[in-house]
C-alpha cells in the first residue's frame, strides 16, 4: 500500500487549482438516473469515490462516455445515458465501500418505481443512520421495506404522488434524496429544514436544468412541483469548497502564500471567518481566492454546523492550524459525534489537545515533530498533512487511499506550490 512522506518546513508559495466538488458530483451523477436523455457532467474530478459510483451506475445499464481521460487533464466530462434502466438494486458489495451510494435510492425510485439497496452500515466517523432518507421517501407515498440488508422502496402504480416533509435533523444526503425523487412525482412535495449546502444548491441547478420545478432553492424550506418527465442536460460541477478550504490551512500554517484557482468565497464564509480569526488574510475574486500568512496565528473557539455554519469537513483540517496558533481554542463538533479520530495521531506528532465528547481544548503553539501516522477518514487524513507540512523532520503517512476518495492530485497540487512531499509504495 502507498504512504506519503512529507519533509516539513517549506513555506508554500504559488497556485493551487481546485477541483470540482466530490460532494457535489456525488449527488449530480444519480441524476443522470431521473431521465432517458443524456446528462453530462463537467469538472468531475478524478477520485476513487467518483470512479466507484461510476462502476454502481453500470450495475443499472446507466452507459458512460468518458472525455479528459488524460493524465495531464483536470476535471473530466463523463455523459451518462440511462436510456433503459437494466437494474434497480444497488448491491452489497459496491454501497458498502461507499455511503454515498444511498443517494440511488430516490432517483431510481422516482423512475422506475421500485428501488432496493444495500443498508451502507457503519462508518468510521459516527453511526451515520439513513432514517431520514427513508422517513422522506415514505412521506413521498413510497412504501419501505428492510429486509436482510436491504431497503426495498416502492411506489403506487403510477408513480409517487409527493408529500410533505420536515426534518428533523439537518440531514445533506436525506435532503439531496428527497429532491432528486421529488422532482419526479405527480404532485407538489414541500421540504421543510432541508439542508442548504453549496452542494444542495448545486443539485437543485442541475434538477432545474433537467426541467424540474423547484422553489426557494438556498433556503430551508423547499417546494418541488413534480413533473412527468425530466430531460437530459449539461451541467458544471461547482469547485469543492472543502479542498479549497484544506488548502488555505496548508498555506497558512507554513506561513505561505497560496492562490487558490477557482475557489469559490461565496460557498466558504464560515470557513474564511475562522481562518481570518485565526490571523489569516484572505482576498477573493471571481476567479479564486488568494491566502497569505505572515503575521502570528491566534487561537480562536469554533463550532460546526449545518451551512452556513463552519463545515464538518473542515474541522480537523482547522485544529492542525490552530496547534500553531498562539492561545488555547476551543473547538465543538455538533454533527458527528465521533469525528475527534485525528487526536491522537496528532499529539503523536507533539499537538497539546484534550478532548471530552464533543469538545476539544487545543493549545498552542506547539512544536510539531513528523512521525509515522495513520487515519481512519478522509479529513481527518488530511489534517496529518497539513500538520506535517509545519512539523521538523520526516512525516510519513499512511492509509492514504482515504485520502485518494477526496484530494484529486493531493501530491501533485502540494509540490506545485513548494512542499517536500511523495508518495512512494510500502515495502
Ligand atoms: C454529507 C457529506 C459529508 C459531510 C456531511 C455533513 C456527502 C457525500 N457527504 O454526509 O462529507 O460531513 O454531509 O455536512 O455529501 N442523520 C440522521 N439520519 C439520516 C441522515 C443523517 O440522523 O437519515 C444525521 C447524521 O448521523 C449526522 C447528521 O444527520 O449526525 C448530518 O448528516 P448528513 O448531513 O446526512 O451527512 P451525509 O449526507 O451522510
Amino acid at each position: 500500500m502507498d504512504k506519503l512522506i512529507i519533509r516539513g518546513g517549506n513555506r508554500l508559495s504559488g497556485r493551487i487549482p481546485i477541483s470540482g466538488a466530490k460532494n457535489a458530483a456525488l449527488t449530480l451523477i444519480p441524476c443522470a438516473l431521473l431521465t432517458e436523455e443524456p446528462v453530462t457532467l463537467r469538472n468531475l474530478p478524478r477520485l476513487a469515490d467518483i470512479d466507484g459510483f461510476q462502476h454502481l451506475m453500470t450495475q443499472f445499464g446507466v452507459a458512460t462516455g468518458i472525455r479528459g481521460n488524460r493524465p495531464e487533464d483536470f476535471g473530466r466530462v463523463v455523459t451518462y445515458e440511462s436510456g433503459h434502466l437494466t437494474s434497480t438494486v444497488a448491491p452489497y458489495d459496491l454501497v458498502r465501500k461507499m455511503r454515498a451510494s444511498i443517494l440511488v435510492l430516490g432517483p431510481l425510485l422516482a423512475r422506475a418505481g421500485e428501488a432496493t439497496v444495500s443498508l451502507p452500515g457503519g462508518c468510521a466517523i459516527g453511526n451515520r443512520p439513513i432514517d431520514l432518507h427513508l422517513k422522506a421517501l415514505e412521506a413521498f407515498g413510497a412504501q419501505i421495506e428492510l429486509t436482510q440488508g436491504y431497503v426495498k422502496a416502492m411506489a403506487p402504480d403510477g408513480g409517487l404522488p409527493g408529500g410533505d416533509f420536515d426534518f428533523p435533523v439537518v440531514s445533506v444526503g436525506a435532503t439531496e434524496n428527497a429532491l432528486m425523487a421529488a422532482s419526479l412525482t405527480n404532485g407538489t412535495s414541500r421540504l421543510f429544514n432541508a439542508a442548504r449546502e453549496p452542494e444542495i444548491v448545486d443539485l437543485c441547478n442541475l434538477l432545474t436544468a433537467m426541467g424540474a420545478e423547484i422553489e426557494g432553492i438556498g433556503t430551508s424550506d423547499l417546494t418541488i412541483h413534480g413533473v412527468k418527465k425530466l430531460n437530459g442536460a449539461t451541467y458544471k460541477v461547482m469547485p469543492d469548497r472543502i479542498e479549497a478550504g484544506s488548502y488555505a490551512c496548508a498555506a497558512a500554517i507554513t506561513g505561505g502564500e497560496v492562490r487558490l484557482e477557482g475557489a469559490c468565497e461565496a460557498d466558504m464564509h464560515s470557513t474564511n471567518t475562522a481562518l481570518r480569526n485565526i490571523g489569516v488574510e484572505i482576498e477573493s475574486d471571481k476567479h479564486g481566492m488568494t491566502v497569505r500568512a505572515d503575521g502570528p496565528l491566534k487561537a480562536t473557539n469554533l463550532s460546526t454546523a449545518p451551512f452556513p455554519g463552519l463545515a464538518t469537513d473542515m474541522q480537523a483540517q482547522l485544529m492542525s492550524l490552530l496547534c500553531k496558533a498562539e492561545g488555547t481554542s476551543v473547538l465543538k463538533e455538533t454533527i458527528f459525534e465521533n469525528r475527534y479520530m485525528h487526536v491522537p495521531e496528532l499529539m503523536r506528532m507533539g499537538a497539546d489537545v484534550e478532548t471530552e465528547g464533543r469538545t476539544a481544548i487545543v493549545r498552542g503553539p506547539v512544536d510539531l515533530t513528523g512521525a509515522e501516522v495513520m487515519a481512519t477518514d478522509l479529513r481527518a487524513s488530511m489534517s496529518l498533512i497539513i500538520a506535517a507540512l509545519a512539523a521538523e523532520g520526516e512525516t510519513q503517512v499512511r492509509r492514504i487511499y482515504h485520502l485518494d476518495r477526496g484530494y484529486e492530485r493531493l501530491e501533485e497540487k502540494l509540490q506545485l506550490v513548494g512542499a517536500d512531499i511523495e508518495r512512494v509504495g510500502d515495502e
